[in-house]
């Protein structure tokens, strides 16, 4: 190995991941220099404040980004500040503008102008690397990008926010309600003081839409996806879940099918026989269907500290062996914008609870509202009866069109004996 050779490194942001980072640099250099023939060697870093105990003795630093981006001399461009816009933005831009790497976590930024960047990248002869943007150490981007390349991926789908996995995981496991378990995670720091961004499925919709881009070789197009969160999942479905043979996940869904494409994140009932509904707590999983691989599953931690340097660090990895891959799979002029499915026509069995006030006739207005639009039950749950009170009344039906289930649901929600709006979950199909 050549003594001197180094990749250069600028660091912006030196919380969680950056934290962690540094800590891999350092602690990992012998390793990472023989694995790549290279240093990997920090030559800046920025923040806005220059955090205590991490390894950074002698290393410069800057509490302007902006101007590490523009002014240092570096290889690559680590960006670890966060946000779709502003400085994250602005030192991107700079770095590749450059013809220097970019290595991100930023979901965010990616979902939002991950194809402008891409051809900044391509314009400039730079790399841009964004391992660590979806799934935390999960080595995602790279299995679709390269050891799934020889597939037509027809499906990407996952469990891609920690933050709502564990609250639905707790909420399974103490028999809590959804705002007493999120209350909770934000004492303990599991979550956001706003949790909106976690919790409506934003950031599921970002990790989403980049999974979709990459396996469907298709423009990031975060606008497409439709986000349903977690809010509305109350103790009492994630029980009758578990008796009906399920577990509610918060899913983000890309299909690729013969009408176009559908990308959506929601909650969703996933058969207890299939290992999403065993990926608890804060651990990620995304699952990917190929036609000649057929079917894979990747599980592990999609956050924090160590598992997100990882990711970062496999980037800087591959620049350091002089690995280039286009930043999507393909050159930016190949990627080709592909029509999205009609709204309504995706197809799905269903779980529906309703809160119903025991009068005669109820189930049969019900039954006739199913009928009418070809819906057909599989099962139904009612116990107990307390005169003048509303009961649960739960029933599962078998695969049918979205629009007719919607169209069959409105009805049921306005007959006089339903008391509150129906809860209407999907059954993913596997
Ligand atoms: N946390 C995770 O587990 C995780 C996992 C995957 C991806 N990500 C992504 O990784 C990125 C970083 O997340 P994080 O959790 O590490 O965030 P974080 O802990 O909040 O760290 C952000 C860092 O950026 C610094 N910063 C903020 N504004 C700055 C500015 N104008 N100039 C220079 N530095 C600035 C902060 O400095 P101060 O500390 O001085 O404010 C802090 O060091 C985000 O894009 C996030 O989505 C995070």
């Amino acid at each position: 190995m050549n003594a001197q050779a180094s990749l250069k490194i600028a660091l912006a942001g030196l919380g969680t991941v950056g934290g962690g980072t540094v800590q891999l640099l350092a602690e990992q250099a012998g390793l990472l220099a023989e694995r790549t023939g290279k240093r990997l060697e920090l030559v800046a870093v920025a923040a806005l404040a220059r955090p205590q105990g991490l390894p950074l003795d002698g290393v410069p630093f800057f509490t302007d980004a902006r101007t590490m981006a523009k002014d240092a001399d570096y290889d690559v461009l680590v960006e670890l500040i966060g946000g779709a816009d502003g400085i994250a933005l602005d030192i991107v831009t700079t770095a590749l503008g450059r013809g220097r790497s970019v290595v991100t976590a930023n979901k965010a930024m990616i979902a939002h102008h991950g194809v402008a960047l891409a051809q900044l990248a391509e314009g400039s002869g730079a790399t841009l690397g964004f391992e660590a943007s979806v799934g935390g150490g999960i080595p995602i981007i790279k299995s679709l990008r390269e050891g799934l390349a020889g597939n037509r991926v027809t499906r990407v789908m996952g469990i891609l926010n920690g933050t709502c996995n564990y609250i639905l995981t707790t909420m399974l496991e103490q028999g809590r309600d959804f705002g007493d378990v999120l209350a909770e995670a934000q004492k303990l720091g599991y979550a956001e003081a706003d949790p909106s961004f976690d919790i409506d499925g934003i950031d599921t919709a970002h990790k989403l839409a980049i999974l979709a881009a990459l396996a469907f070789a298709m423009p990031v197009d975060i606008k497409s996806v439709k986000a349903e969160g977690i809010r509305h999942v109350s103790a009492l479905d994630i029980r009758y879940a578990e008796e009906l043979g399920y577990r509610i996940k918060l899913l983000g869904v890309a299909n690729r099918g013969e009408s176009g494409v559908e990308t959506r994140v929601y909650p969703a009932m996933v058969p207890l026989s299939f290992p999403l509904a065993h990926v608890g707590g804060v651990f990620n999983a995304v699952v990917t269907e190929g036609d000649f691989v057929g079917r894979t599953v990747l599980e592990g931690r999609g956050a924090g500290a160590r598992p997100t340097a990882s990711a970062v660090v496999a980037d800087l990895i591959d620049l350091a062996r002089d690995r280039r891959t286009p930043t999507f799979g393909v050159p930016v002029a190949t990627l080709k914008v592909l029509p999205e499915a009609p709204e309504g026509a995706s197809h799905s069995a269903y779980y529906i609870r309703l809160m119903v006030k025991d009068e005669p006739g109820v189930f049969a207005d019900i039954a006739a509202a199913l009928r009418d639009e070809r819906v057909s039950m599989e099962q139904v749950i009612q116990r107990g009866r307390a005169p003048n009170e509303t009961v649960p009344v739960v029933m599962t039906v078998h695969e049918t069109s979205e629009a007719a289930m919607l169209r069959a649901v409105a009805r049921i929600a306005a007959l006089p004996a339903v008391a509150e709006p129906p809860r209407l979950i999907r059954i993913e199909a596997l």
